[in-house]
Parts: C-alpha cells; structure tokens; sequence
C-alpha cells in the first residue's frame, strides 16, 4: 500500500487548478444509462472513483470512448445487463447511482447493497422507498436490491425523511423516463445535485426547482445525447484553502466556482483570511499568522459541508483559541481526529462534538487515513507539523483528490509518495 510522506513546517503559497467535481461525475456517468444516445461527459477528474464507475457501467456492454483529457463518450444502446455486482459496489457506495436509470431505462436492476462504511452506517431505504412510490417492485435478498419496473414508472410525490444528495439523485433520474409527473420534497440542493440536473436538462429532461428543496419533473419518453462538461470540485477547492490557510501562506484557486463555496469561505473569513473572489477564481491570503480559531457545525447545503470538516478541523488544530465542530451528517467522521492527537493535537470528542484547543506546533508521526477526507485533513496536519510525517492507506485520498502531491508540490509542499 502506498504511503504519503511529509516534511512538515513550509509555508505554502502559489496557484492551483481545481479538477472536475467527483461528486458531479459519478451521478453525471450514471445518467448517461438514460439516454437512448452517445453521451459525452468532459471534465471528468483522474480519480479511482471515475475509473470504477467507468468499469461498472463497461461490465454492463455499454461503450466507452475515452479521449487523452479524459472526455468520454459513453453508448448505452450497447447495454446487456442491468447488474451491479458486489466486488465493484463494495469499493464505491456510489455505484447505487446506476440504480435509478437501470430501473427507469430498462425496466430491471440488480444492483449489489452498499455495506457499511468508515464514517457512517449509511443505509439506502430512502432511495428504495422513492422508487417504490414511482411504482418499482422493489425485493432485498442475497445482498442484493432488485428492482423491476412493469412498463414505465409513473410519476409520483416522493418525500424524504431527511436530505440525501444520491437519494435525490436516483429519484430524480428515475423521474426522468416516468409518465406523468414526479415532485420531489426535501430534496438536496447541493450544487452537484444542481449540476446533475442541468446534464439531464441537456438531454432533453424538463426539470424545474433544482437547488431548491422541491424539484419537479415531468417525464419525458426518451433522453437523447448531449456533451456535458462536469462542474468545479468545490471539496478540492475547499482542501487547498484550508491548506494553505494552516500554513499561513497565501493561494490563488483557479478553474472553480466560489458561489458554491459560501459557508466555507466565510469561515475562512471569520479565521482571519482575507479571501477575495471572481468569476472562477478565489484568493486566500493569511499573511503569515496562525488563524483564529472557529466554531462549525455541518448540514445540508448551503450550511457547512460535512466533506469539509475534516480539513477545517485540522486548521483548528493549529489555530488560536478554541473551536468546537460539530457533526450532524453522520454519526461516526471523527476519526481523523484521534490520528491528529497522536501528533499532539488538543481535542475532547463529546458525541458528535469535537472541542479543539489549537497547539502552537504538532509532531510529526505515523498515522493512518480512514476514509477520503480524514486523509486530507491528515495531509494538512502533516504540512504544518515539525518534522516527518508517514500517512498509510493513502489510497483514500486517491479516490478523490487528482494529483495531490503534484498540487502541493507546487504550492511548496515537501511531499512524496513511497510505494508500499
Ligand atoms: C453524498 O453521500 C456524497 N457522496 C458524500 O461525499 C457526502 O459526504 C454526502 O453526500 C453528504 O453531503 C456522493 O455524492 C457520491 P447522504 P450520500 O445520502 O449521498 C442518511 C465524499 O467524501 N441516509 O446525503 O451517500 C445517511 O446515513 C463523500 O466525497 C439514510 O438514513 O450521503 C446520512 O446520515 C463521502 N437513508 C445522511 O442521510 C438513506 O436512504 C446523509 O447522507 C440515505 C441517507
């Protein structure tokens, strides 16, 4: 397994450019099964999430087209088979998004139930009970969901117990190809469920209300081809801030999309951060002090992403004064903060409340990443901490982050990846 390693301590300052949104992508491949034509998805990112989506939707006989900038053609008149199997699923929970289009386009899904996961144990009821509703025989045997559909589904009102962004991706685009009309109440409004909208838009759906918590779609017979560039990662875009913001250093972020960044930027603000921004780009200067620290509690969006607060938590770490962060998207995503007391770290769980008392200074140490974003924040840790930190099963951080140590390399990060 391969492993980071960090020589902590340098400032980090210079410019970034920020990948397609994985969260975007996955959805957006997934969708392309609803269309009766070529799909071309550009600004895909290079991660391993992408590269298994790609591989499940293959599996199934659709083809795949890919171009030296990772823009793939995806045909789904080759489709042969509606399976989702377990080896691929159990890599990426993600793959419950080809759920809703296997269903409405085909009729039929089997598609295998996502397990537990390191920080939550994140059960799909919600997605089976709005497909359900919109008139699919749903049965869970053998580990596996398996939907069938006799003739179209029918459009319905779907309301969710609480808000889920693949939960709203799924009844949405099974909503796509349904007779008749499906409304959609406490829906997601995150911009990747936005973006996922405006792709099936461009498809030829008729969607109205996306971004906002009642999304109304009125099915349509057939989706035809389209070539959809997937929007900006404004978890990545987040990432380099807090980066940089730890280091004291100052960033320009290019290739993003600040107006999806708000609750983060204005914590960066309330850290002490002269943060400007444009059309796709945004500035973060701290000037070389240490950040004040700030109190977050993550929600839905617009509040603070739960994707976020891993890295934030690590600017606490080292920030003056005190920060409480508080979780309230899933109930087991603090385990990046028992790593980072093992380097010196100043936190006192209480639920789903960390108090983090910032350190001047934290310790280089052998730690491990647990899932995707406790890995970022274990980067960030790293770079700020005196001497040499190891970070094992980096292969998290592959799965969302595109070259991560070329990024920080060129923002003056002392990084390298040794195989293991
Ligand atoms: C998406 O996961 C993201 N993944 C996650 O990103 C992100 O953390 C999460 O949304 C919250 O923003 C993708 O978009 C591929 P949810 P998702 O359904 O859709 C409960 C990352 O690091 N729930 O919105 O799986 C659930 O347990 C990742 O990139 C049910 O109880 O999350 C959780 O507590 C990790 N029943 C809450 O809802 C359901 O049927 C929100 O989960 C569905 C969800």
């Amino acid at each position: 397994m391969d492993k980071l390693i960090i020589t902590g301590g340098a400032q980090l300052n210079g410019e970034v450019r920020i990948s397609g949104a994985k969260n975007s992508a996955l959805p957006i491949l997934a969708a392309t099964l609803l269309a009766s034509e070529p799909v071309t998805v550009c600004n895909l990112p290079h991660l391993h999430d992408i590269t298994t989506m790609l591989e499940l939707v293959r599996r199934m006989g659709v083809e795949l087209t890919v171009d030296e900038k990772l823009s793939v053609e995806v045909d789904p008149r080759t489709l042969r088979e509606t399976h989702a199997p377990y080896e691929l699923v159990k890599t990426m929970r993600a793959s419950i998004l080809v759920l809703g289009p296997l269903l409405a386009h085909f009729g039929e899904a089997r598609v295998s139930l996502p397990g537990g996961c390191a920080i939550g144990s994140r059960p799909v009821d919600q997605h089976i009970r709005g497909l359900e509703a919109m008139g699919a025989e749903v049965e869970v045997t053998g580990g596996y969901i398996h939907a069938r559909s006799n003739g179209r589904l029918k459009g319905a009102p779907v309301f969710f117990d609480m808000v889920t962004v693949t939960g709203t991706e799924n009844v949405l685009m099974a909503a796509t190809l349904a007779e008749g009309q499906t409304i959609i109440e406490n829906a997601a409004r995150e911009p990747e469920v936005v973006d996922l909208a405006e792709c099936l838009i461009a498809m030829g759906a008729d969607i109205s209300g996306h971004g906002t918590d009642t999304i109304v779609v009125n099915g349509v017979e057939k989706l035809h081809g389209c070539t959809y560039s997937v929007l900006p990662d404004r978890i990545e875009t987040g990432t380099y801030l807090a980066a940089v913001a730890a280091t004291g250093g100052r960033i320009k972020v290019k290739n993003t999309r600040p107006d999806t960044l708000d609750a983060v930027l204005q914590k960066f603000r309330e850290a002490g951060a002269e943060v400007e921004t444009g059309a796709d780009w945004i500035t973060l200067d701290m000037k070389g002090k240490r950040a004040q620290a700030v109190n977050i509690t993550t929600a839905p969006y617009p509040a603070f992403p739960t994707d976020m607060q891993a890295q934030f938590a690590a600017v606490n770490i080292v920030a003056e004064g005190v920060g409480k962060v508080k979780e309230t998207v899933f109930e087991n995503r603090f385990m990046h903060m028992q790593e980072m007391i093992r380097m010196g770290a100043n936190v006192t769980i209480d639920g789903n409340t960390a108090v983090i008392e910032g350190v001047e200074k934290l310790q280089g140490a052998p730690v491990m990443a647990t899932d995707l974003r406790a890995s970022a924040s274990l980067v960030i840790a790293a770079l700020v901490a005196d001497g040499e930190t190891t970070i094992d099963r980096i292969y998290h951080i592959d799965r969302g982050y595109e070259c991560i140590e070329e990024k920080l390399q060129l923002l003056g990060a002392r990084i390298r990846r040794v195989p293991g």
